[in-house]
């Protein structure tokens, strides 16, 4: 247990870190292996701001959304500047866009977070800056079900795996074999240069991310072409579960301001909640999972994103029950949940990346949705667990789900973040 005099430490920690990686205006994940800004990152680290620098926390998402594409497209990196202690950088990129950013998105996130900074602090002082934001959200969620959702289902299709903030996940293997990966040519990583290699994503690994890299990039960055012809197209149940849940706070924002073109929209999307629910239960797996939209085949794993169901508010009383045996079973095989991919599956390694460690941000939206779906006493355990994790070991960016031991970078803003909005 962390004592009150603890608990006051590790919150100044985690302000400390947060200020320390802000550059004006946004925040690094982590200065050295990160030193831009990420989307959904920046997302979180709002939540954390917001705890003691409210017009700061704002600030975090308005510089995201300074770099959207006309288009309604906010991507999943934005290079303020030069730094080359990141690989794939700019230039790699070649968006053409200035400031010079990514090709991908990642989960949108930004719309739940934009809700509970306005609804939770000061909404008369702040609704002036919702109202210029909410057109950008709405924007940008229109880009996903325009062209992320080519089956019409409400199911978001991610072109990348970075796409899908979850980059190693056993869940991409299967797709992601299928890419050619003979022309990608020599490259010089820097994410090993910084961090353990076991802690990495494999050069296997690394040779798809980029040969699907260049295949957007040949394509200008263009959504239509990429939608319908990129070699990975896998529909993510995580991005799927996270827009559901953004779109009903977004729904929410919309009424506030009353904008009902806006909410006939929005509840539009949100009709397709129960198919996207159906098409993401894996029968073979007993379980909510991500599926190759290019085979029609489930990925087959059980991950972390899978328990986000509740967080989509995906309801079916039978389906519902099977993730929460699953979530007893991994209970006792782990010291802390919620790893990101079933202990139970050979894939599993707790040190590699997105297949075994555990993520404070994920275990928040987790935890958000136990708790929202009734389900109290496990949405306090995953809080709890995230509390000691980080208590034990530290702001690292994830944690060895076995022996809390920290995996990834330290001092990162994300796991700051939660800790001030949510476990501390
Ligand atoms: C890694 C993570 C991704 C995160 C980024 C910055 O790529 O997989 O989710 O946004 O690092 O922290």
């Amino acid at each position: 247990m962390t004592s009150v005099s603890n608990t006051a430490s590790m919150d100044e920690q985690a302000r400390q870190i947060l200020i320390g990686n802000d550059r004006g205006g946004y925040t690094v994940p982590n200065g050295r292996v990160y030193p831009f800004q990420w989307n959904w990152d920046s997302a979180f680290v709002a939540l954390g701001f917001a705890t003691f620098d409210l017009d700061r926390a704002w600030r975090e998402v308005e510089t995201l959304f300074s770099a959207q594409w006309p288009d309604g497209f906010v991507p999943h990196i934005v290079f303020w500047q030069e730094d080359a202690g990141y690989y794939p950088g700019p230039s790699v990129w070649a968006s053409g866009r200035t400031p010079p950013t990514s090709g991908i998105t990642q989960p949108p996130v930004a719309a739940s977070v934009v809700r509970r900074l306005w609804e939770e602090h000061d909404q008369a002082g702040y609704r002036e800056r919702l109202a210029a934001l909410f057109p950008k959200l709405l924007a940008w969620h229109r880009w996903f079900h325009q062209f992320r959702d080519p089956l019409k289902k409400g199911v978001v299709v991610a072109m990348h795996p970075w796409e899908t903030g979850r980059d190693n996940s056993a869940e991409w293997d299967g797709p992601a074999a299928a890419v050619d990966v003979s022309q990608v040519g020599e490259y010089q990583r820097r994410d090993t240069g910084h961090l353990d290699q076991s802690m990495r994503p494999t050069k296997l690994d690394y040779d798809r991310f980029v040969a699907i890299l260049q295949f957007g990039r040949a394509t200008g960055w263009d959504s239509r072409t990429i939608s319908e012809r990129n070699p990975f197209r896998v529909a993510d149940v995580g991005m799927t579960m996270i827009l559901l849940r953004a779109n009903r706070d977004l729904l929410d924002l919309a009424r506030a301001l009353g904008d009902t073109a806006a909410e006939r929209e929005i509840q539009s999307w949100l009709d397709l909640a129960p198919r996207a629910g159906d098409y993401l239960w894996d029968e073979r797996l007993q379980a909510y999972g991500s599926r190759d939209i290019i085979t029609g085949q489930p990925c087959g794993a059980l991950t972390s994103a899978s328990f986000l169901n509740f967080y989509g508010d995906v309801r079916h009383a039978e389906r519902d029950g099977i993730m929460l045996a699953h979530a007893e079973r991994i209970a006792g095989k782990v010291g802390h949940m919620v790893p990101s991919l079933d202990p139970d599956d050979p894939r599993f390694e707790p040190l590699r990346y997105w297949r075994g460690p555990v993520w404070g941000v994920v275990n928040y939206l987790i935890g958000t949705g136990l708790e929202a779906a009734g389900q109290g006493d496990w949405a306090g355990q995953v809080r709890r667990d995230t509390r000691d994790l980080i208590a034990k070991t530290g702001f690292h960016e994830a944690f060895n789900p076995v022996n809390a031991a920290p995996t990834g970078g330290n001092d990162f803003s994300w796991t700051a973040a939660i800790w001030l909005a949510w476990a501390g």
